[in-house]
């Protein structure tokens, strides 16, 4: 008989309820995919390259151009230097980065901290390589990390510490007490660090994103995950990239060459031109500040409590003044009552932890944030 490895892990919510809303008029807030346009030269030169490059395989690292023009907008943005011949990977999307690096460094019986709610790849990931989640709870209303109950489980069995801000889907960023935090429970280890930082050019009210590649000792050991698929509207060409130290990047360089080979030629080629001719990074930000705001403005005579998202595309809405049911079949009520979908938070909890808490993307139109609002106005307690 076959074992199966993920018998515990079921399918991801996204793909739930698009398959429940399929040819109905529910508005589907909680889908991942931003209804943004990417900007037309990027798609030129995707269409560009797809005619000229399509029948060259790139360098497995991905194309040295692309690195290359990753390396310059990373010292741009954070001051600091990184090799793009030894430490930037171009990935298949940010998922595949993390699955690379977790099977690259957890062996049968590591222990992995993981802060819940947690995006959904980590876990499945971390099992299938043998590990053992150690999950440890954001703390409401802000979501932020309890530095003190990680340091009670870190023990000689700890592989590594994953962390992701800004934070999908509850919108919290690190501060710089967060870095100094994790850097002292971590000094000293064999830990390694994954940091999930795909959303970091959107981070709202002036705040900066704080990258772990920002600190020296830090990024030594660890692994800094990004996505051109978020930053640039465009998810579905899953192409992202990964940053590491030399000696951590080649053992991971090992893993890439066999579970993807080499990412797609001609959008490396496309990416490589865009970041060459500057890009405004803050505008990325700037579009998704006015959404925020715009759907909180619509949205603050409704019975919900709203902690204002402070990065990502997603906010969260307490409804506990609104009913007493669980989040799952609140979501399904306002879903069939109220033609909404939003995500029960408790699907991001390993023991479906519920907080009277649903979320959603505001990365939509006006027009569909305006009308789901307007429906979303009417849910009367019960
Ligand atoms: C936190 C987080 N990590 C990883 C990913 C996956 O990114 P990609 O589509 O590049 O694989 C996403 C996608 O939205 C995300 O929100």
């Amino acid at each position: 008989m076959i074992k199966e490895k993920l018998s515990s892990i079921g399918k991801d919510i996204y793909t739930v309820i698009s398959e429940l809303v399929q040819d109905t008029d529910i508005i589907n807030l909680a889908k991942v995919s931003p209804e943004i346009p990417c900007s037309d030269g990027l798609t030129e030169l995707a269409a560009k390259y797809i005619r000229e490059k399509s029948a060259e395989y790139a360098h497995p690292n991905g194309l040295l151009e692309l690195r290359e023009a990753i390396a310059e907008t990373i010292k741009k943005k954070y001051g600091v230097s990184f090799s793009a011949r030894s430490e930037i990977t171009v990935s298949a999307g940010a998922t595949q980065a993390m699955y690379t690096a977790i099977s690259s460094f957890v062996n049968e019986g590591d222990e992995v901290v993981l802060f819940e709610p947690a995006f959904n790849s980590y876990e499945p990931a971390i099992v299938s390589n043998g590990g053992r989640p150690v999950f440890v709870q954001r703390k409401q209303p802000d979501y932020h990390i309890d530095w003190e109950a990680v340091q009670k489980l870190i023990n000689t069995r700890t592989r590594l510490i994953i962390v992701n801000t800004p934070h999908n889907p509850t919108g919290a960023v690190f501060t710089e007490e967060d870095i100094a935090q994790l850097k002292k429970i971590t000094n000293g280890t064999n830990i390694n660090v994954i940091s999930d930082e795909v959303f970091e050019h959107i981070v709202f009210d002036r705040k900066k994103h704080h990258s772990i590649l920002s600190d020296e000792q830090l990024a030594e050991r660890s692994v800094v995950i990004s996505s051109f698929g978020v930053t640039f509207n465009v998810p579905g060409w899953k192409i992202g990239y990964y940053i590491g130290s030399e000696k951590l990047m080649a053992q991971m360089r090992k893993k890439h060459l066999f579970q993807i080979n080499t990412v797609n030629t001609p959008l490396q080629y496309a990416l490589a031109d865009f970041l060459k001719q500057g890009v405004d990074f803050s505008n990325i930000k700037k579009q998704f500040q006015a959404k925020r705001d715009f759907t909180i403005d619509l949205l603050k005579d409704s019975g919900f409590e709203i902690v204002p998202s402070k990065g990502t595309f997603y906010q969260l809405l307490d409804y506990s003044n609104l009913s007493d049911e669980k989040d799952t079949e609140f979501a399904r009520r306002i879903m069939d009552e109220y033609g909404v979908a939003l995500f029960p938070l408790s699907v991001f909890y390993h023991d479906s932890v519920d907080n009277k808490i649903l979320g959603f993307s505001f990365a939509r139109e006006e027009k569909v944030i305006k009308e789901a609002a307007l429906r979303l106005n009417n849910i009367k307690k019960n």
